[in-house]
């Protein structure tokens, strides 16, 4: 993985660290050199991970899965904020060109009653799925479609339906608050 063109950054990372749901965790610190700016948060965790296991060490764990911003997997907090310092930005999608040589970044699971430590920053996210399960998907037999302009959607409708699509399902607000204040797009998609 060359490093392009992009600034390199010195980085401290924070990590915390469970052996399981039982144990109580703690947070480990790793030095990180020469991390491209054009790498994803994920990438820089590959690295750290490549590091860990030469030195004969245990990778850390973490949720992934497409990488590209759809599936709401990769759950971290980032600096005490899930998915990191920019809005709206999943932490697959976050590049290391939001941060700064030298910078100090804690990186920690999903803080959530509901959402139980399974190891490191991977998190049980059984309760959540069971929300998406019991509302989160109907089936309907739509016929043909009609051609999309004739059908006038009100502006309000057409608001819902586009924060329900921009809710990846990731869990950020329930991580974030308590199930009753749950974001607007995630109510839109799953509860309404
Ligand atoms: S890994 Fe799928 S949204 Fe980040």
């Amino acid at each position: 993985m060359g490093s392009g063109h992009g600034t390199e950054l010195n980085l401290t990372l924070k990590v915390w660290r469970q052996k399981n749901t039982k144990a109580s965790g703690s947070f480990e610190t790793h030095q990180l050199t020469g991390i491209s700016t054009d790498m994803s948060f994920l990438e820089m965790f590959d690295v750290l991970n490549e590091k860990l296991i030469s030195e004969g060490k245990e990778a850390i764990a973490f949720d992934h899965d497409c990488r590209e911003g759809i599936c709401g997997m990769c759950s971290m907090y980032i600096n005490g904020r899930p998915h990191g310092p920019k809005q709206g930005v999943t932490t697959c999608q976050l590049h290391m060109r939001s941060f700064k040589n030298g910078d100090t970044i804690v990186v920690e699971p999903w803080r959530s009653a509901a959402f139980p430590v399974i190891k490191d920053l991977a998190v049980d996210r059984g309760a959540f799925d069971r929300i998406i399960a019991s509302g989160g998907y109907i089936s309907v037999n739509t016929g043909n479609a009609q051609d999309a302009n004739n059908i006038l959607i009100p502006k309000p409708d057409a608001d819902d339906a586009f924060a329900a699509a921009a809710c990846i399902g990731c869990g950020a607000c329930v991580a974030l608050v308590k199930m009753d204040l749950l974001c607007y797009s995630f109510q839109q998609k799953f509860l309404s």
